[in-house]
């Protein structure tokens, strides 16, 4: 899809963290902004989900938090842009793909839970964004990584669309699930990520609510666009 690039020369240095719950727009809108923006992309999400595949690989169990912890704080993740296409690595193995399999989605909510997998992350998310210039996507983005940020949004949708969306982008990715099982895959997780101790899902008080159910994508960064005209010095 192309967006246009928006002439917004004041935007220099910026933070804009979305935060909300699966399946509510959060990477679609943000890729979209951050490209039209010219700015980084941080898929938040897509690092616990790296090191989830990366532990699954080598044998580590999603509950054993210490050994998480040793490998989150040990592994390298990195963010690429190959022809358009945002890839993620981990000790240099490109797993955009492998990190969005149902096994890894099925266990990235333990992994994540875990305070010390968490600062581990965090601490490395807050590096890739302290010079600013950066659209960061992530359910504690606008909470505990970048509560500084310059602009907060809290993206939500229905139950039932969001895992509409969910089943598309399996589709894509050439994984076959059925409707019936996103809705609960993503009923599950909600109350999972809602009420896990540590950082758990939250709309930040100073996040601007956005219901995107009945928006297209180019509606929701359009949006997204007119309130930096307004809000963002
Ligand atoms: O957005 P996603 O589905 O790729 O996120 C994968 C998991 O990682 C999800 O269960 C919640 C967790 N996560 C998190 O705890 N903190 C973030 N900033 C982003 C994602």
């Amino acid at each position: 899809m192309s967006i246009p690039r928006y002439n917004l020369p004041r935007l220099k240095g910026k933070i804009i963290a979305l935060d909300g719950p699966a399946g509510s727009g959060k990477s679609t809108t943000a890729k979209l902004l951050a490209q039209s923006l010219g700015y980084i992309y941080l898929d938040t999400g897509a690092m616990y989900r790296a090191l989830t595949y990366f532990a699954l690989k080598i044998g580590v169990m999603p509950s054993d938090k210490i050994k998480l912890a040793a490998l989150a704080k040990k592994v390298s993740i990195e963010f690429k842009t190959e022809n358009d296409i945002n890839k993620i690595y981990i000790n240099g193995e490109d797993v955009t793909t492998a990190i969005r399999t149902p096994e890894v989605t099925r266990y990235v909510s333990e992994v994540s839970a875990h305070k010390e997998v968490r600062e581990a992350i965090v601490a490395q998310q807050m590096e890739i964004g302290k010079n600013g210039n950066i659209v960061a996507e992530g359910r504690d983005t606008t909470t505990v990584v970048f509560p500084q940020a310059d602009l907060k949004i809290y993206l939500d949708a229905s139950v039932e669309v969001r895992a509409q969306r969910r089943l598309l982008d399996m589709g894509k990715m050439g994984v076959t699930t059925s409707l019936e099982e996103q809705i609960e895959d993503i009923k599950r997780r909600d109350e999972y990520d809602s009420n896990r101790r540590h950082s758990p899902l939250k709309r930040a008080k100073d996040a601007y609510y956005v219901d995107t159910s009945n928006m297209t994508v180019q509606e929701q960064v359009e949006w997204i666009i007119n309130l930096i005209r307004k809000t963002v010095k």
